[in-house]
């Protein structure tokens, strides 16, 4: 039984995430992926933070210790924003290490460099959880891709902000209650005001564009607007009136000039919409493709497990087809 040795990244929902899967599933791992995982070592902020149940010498403050580990096969990244995350995975990947990443502030703006130097290095990079957390989109997306045009790219990619719009709608909420609701249940980002203020689906979309059409557009031109400016009020009305608000992040190349047009923001929906049932924490991503025509995939868009879940899914590809990237680049 071969045993590979991988590192995590950050021990917050994300990587304790990682962490139990591995570790309920090393039975199961064995027997379908023929390997035996062992987390050789954490990278935290704080390694004297008191942390139940585990071995405390896993945990390291030093990106220099999980270097060091002999035979790193590879990395987890569940950290927060671009810096350091992108020189540890720069690091990872010139060790000869595959590095899988929850982390799309860090992807968006420097997923294609990692793309092009895992190439070079022959490892490869997974990043399904960056976008959508246990919807399949990347992988789908990277699949139909080799046949077909992705025209639109459609959806809502924020659960934080579609868990607060339907508890400020459904249990008559104010916005502070379901957004602490959304932090206690691991949904919100370490700093929330990148959910509510619509960031979080920006480089969710910037990501889904760089796939979809080969690049992404101006971040400059892309309008953003979250959902911290909707009002109960305003949701109470829209209620009485049969409507629901979405946030809803859109992107297509205009065919007559070829620019990427993308834009995130609000909108109001009706019964006869398909994100108008799209509750909770859900995310939906709709693709318009030319010869599938038009595909929707809806489920949990952050969490601990089904963000883990992906994540470990993009190992079991890395070792279920060696020779075929992950990525396009
Ligand atoms: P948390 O805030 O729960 O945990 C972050 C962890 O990273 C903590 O353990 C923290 O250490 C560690 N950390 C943060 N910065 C550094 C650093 N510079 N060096 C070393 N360790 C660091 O975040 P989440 O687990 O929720 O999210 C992690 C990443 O995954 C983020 O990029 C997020 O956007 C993304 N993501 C999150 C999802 C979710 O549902 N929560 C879903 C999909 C993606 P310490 O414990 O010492 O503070
Ligand atoms: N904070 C993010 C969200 C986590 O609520 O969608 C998943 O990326």
């Amino acid at each position: 039984m071969a045993s590979v040795k991988a590192a995590i990244l950050g021990f917050g929902t994300v990587g304790q995430g990682i962490y139990n899967i591995v570790h309920e599933r090393r039975e199961h791992f064995k027997q379908t992926l023929g390997v035996e995982i062992e987390v050789a070592k954490i990278l935290v902020r704080d390694a004297s933070k008191v942390r139940e149940g585990i071995d405390s010498s896993l945990f390291t403050e030093s990106f220099d210790d999980i270097l060091a580990i002999p035979d790193l096969e590879v990395v987890f990244e569940g950290i927060v924003g671009e810096d350091p995350a992108y020189g540890y995975l720069d690091q990872a990947i010139e060790k000869g290490c595959h590095v899988i990443t929850a982390n799309k502030v860090m992807f968006a703006r420097y997923g294609q460099e990692l793309q092009l130097k895992a190439k070079k290095k022959g490892v490869q990079v997974g990043y399904e959880a960056t976008t959508a957390g246990g919807v399949p989109v990347i992988k789908t997306m990277q699949n139909l891709l080799r046949v077909n045009e992705v025209k639109q790219v459609q959806g809502i990619l924020n659960g934080t902000s579609n868990y607060i719009l339907t508890q400020m709608r459904a249990e008559e909420l104010p916005f502070d209650v379901a957004l602490k609701a959304a932090q206690d249940l691991g949904y919100a980002e370490a700093d929330p005001h990148n959910d509510v203020s619509g960031e979080d689906a920006f480089r969710k979309l910037m990501i889904l564009c760089a796939l979809a059409f080969g690049e992404q557009p101006d971040w400059n031109k892309v309008e953003v607007v979250g959902i911290d400016g909707i009002s109960s009020e305003q949701i109470e009305e829209a209620k009485a009136q049969g409507l629901r608000y979405r946030h809803v992040a859109d992107a297509y190349r205009d065919e007559a000039t070829g620019e990427i047009i993308a834009k995130v923001g609000p909108q109001l929906v009706g019964a006869d919409h398909p994100l108008y049932a799209i509750d909770d924490v859900n995310n939906a991503v709709t693709l318009d493709t030319n010869y599938i025509g038009t595909l929707t995939m809806v489920g949990p868009g952050a969490g601990m497990y089904p963000t883990a879940s992906v994540m470990m899914e993009d190992y079991a590809d890395m070792l279920a087809k060696p020779e075929k990237a992950v990525s396009l680049a």
